[in-house]
Formats: structure tokens, C-alpha cells, sequence
């Protein structure tokens, strides 16, 4: 068989590994060729595709980033459509598609497949916000990496008496926040799932401020706090027509500092947290994840994604899948928050 791989939505470590677990495992044991569809569905829309030999995916497991490039194109727009992308496949002799990325690129995915097409799903987010897998690759990296930046917030916040603000990925759930935030022992955590009064948020600075300790919060950049209507739409909406996030660690800094009279410092971490080279336990991840897409491609399983349960690899239908995100829920955030203050 002929089989396409892309990489689409935002970039994640362990997409690297996701390909080269596929290849090998595709070229060793079912003699399968593999080509690469440029910048996602893209790629797939305008048939721009290059050869994955073998040599090609040789030590990419620990490369951040993906080989194939990655875009937010809809495969529905952009002159795309299912019979422009079966020309596109029977032109290229491709057999089948392994669709690598989030919600959005595997609800259409799933919307590709209900119409025919050959496509089966690996699960990619750093949000670590899918339902049917009980981890994503690239969350564990983005947490390391969020509690590393933590860890040195709260050294210079220590030197100075200051609280620390910082604000790390979390579109719509709280997972980095919440794992990255008890890694790093804040003081307070703040996720989109939970309201919280910016009174209660003094006090936790407060409490920690009184026991000589620095305060240190962590807020996902999709937190909303209850006495602010919606600070994320003041900001317009991006380029993909989604409220534009980033800042909300910038405007509770002058709050706390105003109610509490301790001096607070804000820092956004953004992007470098799905930047550089996966974990070792992504690159496992994905690399399984990567090798059982092969399977459901041999076995036929159109319209499903592969999803990490327990430590076993399972297929899941889109069906299943799609349609909710997997929240924080209300006994993780309990638990973390006995550690507050
Ligand atoms: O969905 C992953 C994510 O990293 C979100 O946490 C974040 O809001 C968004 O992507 C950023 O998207 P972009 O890279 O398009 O700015």
C-alpha cells in the first residue's frame, strides 16, 4: 500500500516520532511506501506531497517540531472538498491517509471518511484535551517544560518577596496548569474549568505571603476570572477566528499587586512550550501510537484513531472520540487545591 501522512493544527513534540514509528513499522513488516503531505490537510488539498524513504526518518523521534510542517487549512475550504482530494489520491496512487492532530483536523477527518475516503486518526495535543485517549503526546513535554520555567520563577520571586505569575497553555482545560502547577507546588492554580473570585485568589496569595514564602500562581491562558466578563474577547479574534489568548496573567498582576500591596510579576510562556525535543515518555507514546496507525490501516479501520487506555493502544471511532473535550474534572481540582495558600 500507498500511504499519505500529514500533521495538522498546531505543532507538538512527538509528531517526528508519530512518522517514524508509522514508516518503520509500515516498510519492515507490510513492505508499505509512505509520502508526506506538506503543511497538512494543505498539503492534502493541493496534492503536495514528498517520498518518506526510510533514510529519511532516521533519529527524528528526539526532533521537536514536524518534518512535514503543519497548517490550520480546513480540507473543506480552500478549493479543497473529498472529490478534489480522491483526484488528488488516485492521481498519486495513495492508498490511504494517516491524519495526525487534534479535534479539528480529526473532525474532519471523520467528515472525510463518512463520504469514503480512507483515513485513520492519531490523537496530537499538548492540551492534552481529547476525551478518548487518557494522555496525548506532547503534554508530558509541555509540562516538564512549564515546571522547569516555574522552578525558576519562584527562585528570583524568592529573592525579591514578589509573586509570581505564570500563565501556560490551556485553550479550553486546565491540564498543564494543573500538572505543571502541582509539579511545581503553586500557591494557586488557575483553569478556564473553574471560576474563581479574584478575592479568593488574594488570599491565596496572601496566606503565602504571610508564612514568608514567595507566592507563586499558575493560570492557564484560557482562565477566566468571575468578576471579569471575558477578558480573551476584548483581545479581537485571530487569524483562525478564535478569541486571541495570552495576557491574562498580565492583567491580574496589577490586581493582586493593587489588593495585596505585594509587588507581582507576570510571565506568559506561550509557545516554548510545544517548542524542542519531546520527552522520553512522548516519544514512546507517539512512537506506539505512530506503529498501531498502522494497524488500523491494515486491518481496514477507517474512521477511527488510535488512543492510549491504561498502557494498552486502542481504536476508538471518531464518533466516539469527537465532540467532547476531557476536562479537569472537580476531584483533581479539590485535590491540588488542599495545597493552596
Ligand atoms: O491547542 C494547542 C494550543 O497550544 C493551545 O493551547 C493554544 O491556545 C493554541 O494552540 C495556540 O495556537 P497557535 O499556535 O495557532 O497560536
Amino acid at each position: 500500500m500507498k500511504i499519505g501522512i500529514l500533521t495538522s493544527g498546531g505543532d507538538c513534540p512527538g509528531l517526528n516520532a508519530v512518522i517514524r514509528g508509522a514508516v518503520l513499522k509500515g516498510i519492515a513488516i507490510h513492505g508499505h511506501e509512505f509520502v508526506g503531505f506538506l503543511d497538512g490537510w494543505r498539503g492534502v488539498v493541493e496534492g503536495d506531497i514528498i517520498d518518506i524513504p526510510r533514510s529519511m526518518v532516521r533519529g527524528i523521534a528526539k526532533q521537536g517540531g514536524t518534518i512535514l510542517g503543519t497548517s490550520r487549512t480546513n480540507p473543506f475550504e480552500n478549493g479543497g472538498g473529498p472529490e478534489v482530494i480522491k483526484a488528488h489520491m488516485d492521481r498519486l496512487g495513495i492508498d490511504a491517509i494517516i491524519a495526525i492532530g487534534g479535534e479539528g483536523t480529526l473532525a474532519a477527518a471523520k467528515r472525510l471518511t463518512d463520504v469514503g475516503l480512507k483515513i485513520v486518526g492519531v490523537p496530537k495535543t499538548v492540551d492534552n484535551d481529547l476525551d478518548a485517549t487518557d494522555y496525548t503526546f506532547g503534554f508530558d513535554t509541555a509540562v516538564q517544560i512549564a515546571t522547569e520555567a516555574i522552578d525558576r520563577l519562584r527562585t528570583t520571586g524568592e529573592s525579591h518577596h514578589r509573586c509570581m505569575i505564570a500563565e501556560v497553555m490551556g485553550r479550553h482545560v486546565g491540564w498543564i496548569a494543573l500538572h505543571a502547577g502541582m509539579a511545581a507546588g503553586a500557591h494557586a492554580i488557575l483553569i478556564p474549568e473553574q471560576k474563581v473570585s479574584i478575592e479568593q485568589i488574594t488570599e491565596w496569595v496572601q496566606e503565602a505571603h504571610d508564612r514568608g514564602r514567595a507566592p507563586l500562581i499558575v493560570v492557564a491562558e484560557g482562565f477566566v476570572p468571575d468578576h471579569m466578563e471575558s477578558p480573551h474577547s476584548e483581545r479581537g479574534l485571530d487569524t483562525f477566528g478564535r478569541p486571541r489568548l495570552g495576557g491574562i496573567a498580565d492583567r491580574l498582576a496589577p490586581e493582586i499587586e493593587a489588593r495585596t500591596g505585594i509587588e507581582t510579576r507576570a510571565t506568559i510562556l506561550g509557545h516554548i512550550q510545544r517548542g524542542g525535543v519531546p520527552s522520553a515518555f512522548d516519544r514512546v507514546l507517539a512512537t506506539r501510537l505512530g506503529m498501531a496507525a498502522i494497524d488500523s490501516v491494515v486491518e481496514g479501520y477507517w474512521g477511527t484513531m488510535v488512543a492510549l487506555k491504561g498502557t494498552d493502544i486502542e481504536h476508538v471511532s471518531f464518533d466516539k472520540a469527537l465532540g467532547q473535550l476531557k476536562t479537569v474534572p472537580q476531584n483533581r481540582y479539590d485535590e491540588a487545591a488542599v495545597l493552596f495558600g
